[in-house]
């Protein structure tokens, strides 16, 4: 492969949207961010300078890092952020790696603003496993707040209540016409018709987990997460944050412009959220443009049907080695919980659920940032900064294998850690997701850094050993996988990768209550099973 340089200057920019103006963080004064365009198998340079007063990091979402984990990117896990007028180069090389990832800043909410594509094409001379697109799209999904959104998340955070909701979804930064002062703030394609285009969606958003349509036009899905699945048409799909997925559309209708839409899927009940699409055209060629938009018909906001058959089509295309055997496993909840209110006045900190704190949690942890990165403690051996006792089960492990199979654990007092799990250099290991159901059961999208990983089963109600129905032939290979709303996932993955890796909701709002975990994987023997030594611009704490 070829070296590819970038120059990513963290400024920020001066934006009018929704009637207001206001300064937002952006990669070189560009809203969404600039495209990374790579071949597989490339080598990345990034030379990440920060100009704002704010902290920063960039994480490259998808890209596994072989051997790279102090350029991963997340915020006290694999480095100290980027301080004001400091510099970092970022350098990766995209092994065995094609297709859409995207990536965003690491620290706080930033990612909000923060953020671009990746687009990865095949080795010259290789083409798609289908028939080549007339043109190809990034469609981002994301979310707009007016608040500054470090000041908002450390609000939230000391108010012990939940997040209000963005103040717009967008479609690459759009809000489109449902919005106010938003008429013209419109994204477009303009597409011939009788052709087929790809379209690269990727939610880059917050808080909300969203479905995407376009009006009367099947998308026929081809990848997810940066891996090819065995195409199969739908008339919607469901987005996590973190998630991206490649679709085919047809432009095989009469004349016209086309609504594409974006909505919020909320799982969970009783939740303000904001419950208006964001709009985009699909808009023919020949088609007045004054004309009027045919609206897009976006499954309803709490359709799990929509969700789980969609996850139903998802089959990798080449499914690779899924390991038959296991080394390690894992039973991990997660979910949110309500801690005691901390403090003894009454309204500070007690607006969560019955006058307590809303918390998020893996097996009743809830994960809290080290004061430097866990990588950097490991490998120069500091103590004091994380501990290696990540629990493998929750406490209430045997209730919810033998108890009552729809009833969700309760779990009502999180502890606080920073807690990580030792894995040994090659280990087959599996993770039972569990969501839990204190405040509300939810959809949570767990990212695992590092690695893919193949969902071999996913359910509704409580995991049950006896009744799990494992897909070990072509599961999707996938790095975000939305844990089914009262339900449960499984994953597999070959521990073949040394280095620190984070797992954890791309809900930013969970991941800041802490609904997180650490994987510490051990160095194997070999020169290319040992992470290297850390790069001497690595930033300090
Ligand atoms: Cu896309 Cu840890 O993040």
């Amino acid at each position: 492969g070829s070296t590819r340089f970038y120059d990513f200057k963290v400024q920020t920019l001066r934006v009018t949207k929704l009637c207001n103006t206001k300064e937002i963080v952006t990669i070189n004064r560009m809203f969404p961010g600039p495209v990374i365009y790579a071949q597989e198998d490339d080598r990345i340079i990034v030379k990440v300078t920060n100009v704002t007063p704010y902290n920063a990091t960039i994480h490259w979402h998808g890209v596994r890092q072989k051997l790279s984990c102090w350029f991963d990117g997340p915020s006290y896990i694999t480095q100290c952020p980027i301080q004001a007028g400091q510099a970092f180069t970022y350098e990766f090389t995209l092994v065995k790696q094609k297709g859409t990832f995207f990536w965003h800043a690491h620290v706080s909410w930033l990612r909000a603003t923060t953020h671009g594509a990746i687009v990865v094409y095949p080795k010259t001379g290789i083409s798609y496993p289908f028939n080549q697109p007339y043109e190809e799209h990034i469609v981002i999904l994301g979310e707009y707040w007016l608040r500054d959104v470090v000041q908002l998340e450390r609000q939230v955070l000391a108010s012990g209540g939940a997040a209000p909701p963005a103040d717009a979804f967008t479609i690459n930064g759009h809000p489109g016409p449902n919005y106010n002062c938003s008429r013209n703030d419109v994204y477009k394609i303009e597409v011939v018709p009788g052709k087929t285009y790809l379209l690269r969606l990727i939610n880059a958003g917050l808080n909300m987990e969203n479905f995407f349509a376009i009006a009367y036009h099947n998308l026929t899905v081809v990848e997810v997460d940066a891996e090819y699945t065995k195409s199969f048409t739908t008339d919607s799909v469901m987005l996590g944050p973190g998630q991206t997925m490649n679709v085919l559309v047809r432009a095989d209708q009469p004349i016209g412009k086309y609504s594409m839409a974006m909505g919020p899927y909320m799982s969970a009940q009783n939740v303000s959220f904001q419950n208006i699409s964001a709009i985009a055209y699909f808009q023919y060629l020949g088609a007045a443009p004054s004309c009027l938009s045919l609206p897009a018909k976006l499954p309803r906001f709490n359709d799990s049907l929509a969700v789980m058959t969609v996850m139903d089509g998802l089959r990798s295309l080449n499914p690779g080695d899924v390991p038959k055997e296991i080394d390690a496993s894992l039973f991990v909840t997660v979910g949110l919980n309500i801690n005691k209110c901390q403090s003894k006045t009454p309204v500070w900190n007690c607006q969560g659920t019955n006058n307590g704190t809303f918390a998020a949690s893996m097996n009743n942890i809830s994960f809290v940032n080290p004061t430097i990165s866990v990588l950097e403690a490991y490998y120069k051996k500091l103590v004091g900064h994380f501990t290696e006792d990540f629990p493998d089960s929750p406490l209430n492990f045997y209730d919810l294998v033998n108890g009552a199979p729809n009833n969700a654990p309760n779990n009502t007092q999180a502890t606080n850690g920073t807690r990580t799990k030792v894995l040994e250099y090659g280990s087959r290991v599996q993770v039972i997701f569990q969501d839990t159901g204190t405040v509300t059961t939810e959809n949570h999208p767990i990212h695992l850094h590092g690695y893919s990983f193949y969902v071999v089963g996913y359910g509704t109600g409580n995991f049950n050993p006896q009744t799990a129905d494992f897909n070990l032939i072509d599961p999707p290979y996938m790095n975000t996988i939305g844990v089914p709303v009262g339900g449960w996932a499984a994953i597999r993955f070959v521990a073949d990768n040394p280095g620190v890796w984070f797992m954890h909701c791309h809900l930013d709002i969970h991941q800041s209550w802490g609904l997180g975990a650490v994987f510490i994987v051990k160095n194997g023997k070999g020169e290319m099973e040992t992470l290297p030594h850390p790069p001497a611009d690595l930033p300090r704490c």
